[in-house]
């Protein structure tokens, strides 16, 4: 057996470096709060800057404020690309995005220690805005040509900020995001690692998912208008109640994916505000969030009129006006078959039993399967939890799923 086949990471020093990042932008009661640009993420990014430099491996920061490990950079070799993100949803766990960075961090740190030397670079990126304080992939997109200046110029968060300005609170200027571009010819493949965020895995013990394709999804940001008046003088039949209509179109969302939907598609009303927001005014406005998610394109676009015409109907009958906007659009994607069967020719190799899976997260591979050839590996989330402080995976799952990482970029980087 050559001497890069026997390589494998060091499991307490990646378990360090969670704990150690899983402690930046913490709040002691509800989770992590790193949303992009945020203090947080900022605090984030200089411990990760340090540690990518402390591993011996040349740092690099693109336009969009995505952050690179790099070994072996020749600057014309194509690479192999592994990386994830390090923000977090509000209220976020430990393992969501910041596995793949730190996994990826600890393989290439793991084989510039062991003086293996491979045909092509190796990269590990930490993308910004996975998590869609702007829309969502807004780093891995920019690498992969997919934003342009309206993007930018059009990017709010919900609470108002501009992504122009939330970038220039850390210095930085947000245009130079159509600077990431990666041409494909400099790039060989990409794998993230990340958790399952789902119970396939934990339910049925297997170790490790092999992703052959990740759902595609949007998200709007929906307004129902109507008349905010007094709770006790405005009669039932005379009012123009927003919270009622989003009542109604909540009761009809379990039908409307079983006429327009598939056994995977799902819906999420996961913001509301109330405006005034008074106990006795009715609420005259409501601003919430709709996030629908289907593998299959073609449902997709079924969905995205059936719940258009779904809220026009009940905002004609209730007298609400209905206004949307796109915040986000992410295309269905297939990841690459080669790298799949690379990586499950490897689990093989290491006798690591694997389960082939769809996932219903999204993930930065969406946008590097623009521009290479790409798939993912999952490791078990206890009990599927994700997208909170419950968040978990054992820590021997995380040494084999990095493991598996370590030797499968070891193989797609001597192709
Ligand atoms: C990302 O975490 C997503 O699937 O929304
Ligand atoms: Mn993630
Ligand atoms: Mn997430």
């Amino acid at each position: 057996m050559n001497q890069s086949k026997k390589l494998r990471i060091n499991g307490d020093r990646l378990r360090e470096e969670i704990t150690t990042l899983a402690s930046i932008g913490r709040d002691q009661d509800h989770g992590i709060n790193r949303m992009a640009f945020s203090e947080g993420d900022r605090a984030a990014r200089e411990w990760l800057q340090r540690r990518i430099e402390a591993s011996g491996l040349e740092f690099h920061q693109d336009g969009a404020a995505n952050l690179y490990g790099r070994l072996g950079w020749d600057g014309t070799t194509p690479s192999v690309l592994t990386g994830s993100h390090i923000d977090t949803v509000p209220g976020g766990g430990h393992l969501d995005g910041a596995l793949g960075v730190l996994a990826g961090l600890e393989v290439l740190r793991t084989i510039a220690e062991s003086g293996v030397r491979c045909k092509r670079p190796l990269e590990v990126a930490a993308f910004s805005d996975e998590e869609g304080r702007f829309g969502g992939m807004f780093g891995s997109q920019a690498l992969a040509g997919l934003i342009t200046p309206e993007t930018i110029y059009n990017s709010v968060d919900l609470n108002g900020v501009t992504l122009l300005d939330a970038m220039a609170g850390l210095g930085l200027d947000a245009l130079d995001a159509l600077r990431a571009r990666r041409r494909p010819e400099s790039l060989h493949a990409s794998v993230e690692l990340h958790i399952e965020q789902g119970p396939v895995l934990d339910r049925e013990r297997v170790a490790v998912g092999v992703v052959e394709a990740i759902t595609g999804l949007f998200k709007w940001g929906v307004r129902l208008i109507g008349v905010p008046n007094h709770a006790g003088t405005t009669p039932m039949a005379m009012r123009r109640d927003a919270l009622q209509g989003l009542a109604e179109f909540a009761g009809q969302i379990d039908r409307i994916l079983e006429e327009h939907g598939s056994e995977s598609s799902v819906a999420t009303i996961g913001r509301v505000e109330l405006h005034p927001g008074a106990p006795n005014t009715v609420p005259g406005q409501v601003d919430f969030s709709l996030d629908v998610r289907d593998p299959d394109p073609r449902i997709l676009d079924e969905l995205f009129d059936a719940f258009r015409r779904a809220l026009s109907a009940i905002g004609r009958r209730r007298d609400l006006m209905f206004e949307f906007d796109v915040l986000s659009e992410i295309e269905p994607t297939q990841c690459d078959p080669a790298v799949v069967e690379r990586i499950a020719a490897t689990a093989d190799e290491l006798a690591i039993e694997t389960r082939r899976m769809v996932s219903g997260a999204a993930h930065d591979t969406q946008s590097l399967a623009r521009v290479t050839r790409a798939a993912m590996i999952f490791v078990p989330s206890k009990e599927g939890r994700s997208h909170s402080i419950a968040e978990w995976t054992d820590w021997e799952d995380i040494e084999t799923g990095a493991n598996l990482l370590l030797q499968t970029l070891l193989r797609l980087a001597n192709e």
